[in-house]
């Protein structure tokens, strides 16, 4: 058990894939996952294990926003050997070509700031997706004929933008989309030396206002749970 992670040693699998919404863990488990067992409700945030074509997988919630990722991602790789890490989650479109429904591999993740931007003062990392995990999930993409976009995002702290000037320069700067999470998650991985990927629902557009109902948005962000764990297992 850790502060925010109340499973026991062994009950998280080295493949985690983590959605910001608890209760998408619960419905991505209970329906892609065999054998799916509560491992973790500390603060209501849920996380679940069981396995995927033979393979242990854990599906925990990380919440909104850099800070809460952070926890749960060191308390996964510290304290429960969690070696591929995998966000999957929705984000805004910031180009006309990437539709609503559309799914985007964060190949890097670009940001004002994350929880680790102390540790770098001056420096501007460059956040990054582990290769084999994108490559292996542009195929799965692929294969699954869903409409899937390789390339940078913007990890934003705020939801409720007041900066139109910075989205502005993102979208010029070919950013493909903007959430909440990707770039601390990927800058955990490499600080530990593990493998992480950001696969994306596209839920609303930032250009045309539209916005997925929330009717429709189980069955494409079940395309992106399938595209995860067959990155994670190919
Ligand atoms: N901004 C930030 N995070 C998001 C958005 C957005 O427009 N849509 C989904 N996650």
């Amino acid at each position: 058990m850790t502060v925010h992670i109340g499973a026991q040693p062994g009950q998280i699998a080295e493949t985690v894939l983590l959605p910001g919404d608890p209760y998408r863990a619960r419905w991505a488990a209970e329906t892609f996952l065999s054998g799916a067992q509560l491992v973790n409700d500390v603060r209501g945030m849920l996380g679940f294990t069981g396995t995927w074509k033979g393979n242990r997988v854990t599906i925990q919630g990380s919440g909104m926003g850099m800070p809460s990722l952070s926890i749960y991602v060191n308390e996964l790789i510290r304290d429960y050997s969690a070696e591929t890490l995998i966000r999957i989650g929705s984000c805004g479109a910031m180009q006309d070509r990437v539709k609503l429904r559309d799914v985007i591999l964060a190949m890097t993740a670009s940001t004002l700031s994350t929880p680790s931007r102390g540790i770098f003062r001056e420096l501007n990392f460059a956040p990054c997706a582990n290769w084999t995990l994108l490559r292996a999930a542009a195929a799965a993409a692929e294969a699954k004929g869903v409409a899937a976009h390789v390339g940078g995002i913007y990890s934003s702290d705020v939801f409720y933008d007041e900066r139109p000037d910075l989205n502005e320069q993102m979208i010029r700067h070919g950013i493909l989309g903007v959430e909440m999470e990707a770039a601390e998650l990927y800058t955990l991985a490499a600080r530990f030396g593990k493998r992480a990927l950001a696969v994306l629902t596209v839920s609303d557009h930032l250009i045309t206002g539209e916005a997925l109902p929330s009717a429709d948005r189980e069955r494409s962000f079940g395309d992106m749970v399938e595209i995860a764990l067959e990155a994670a297992f190919t």
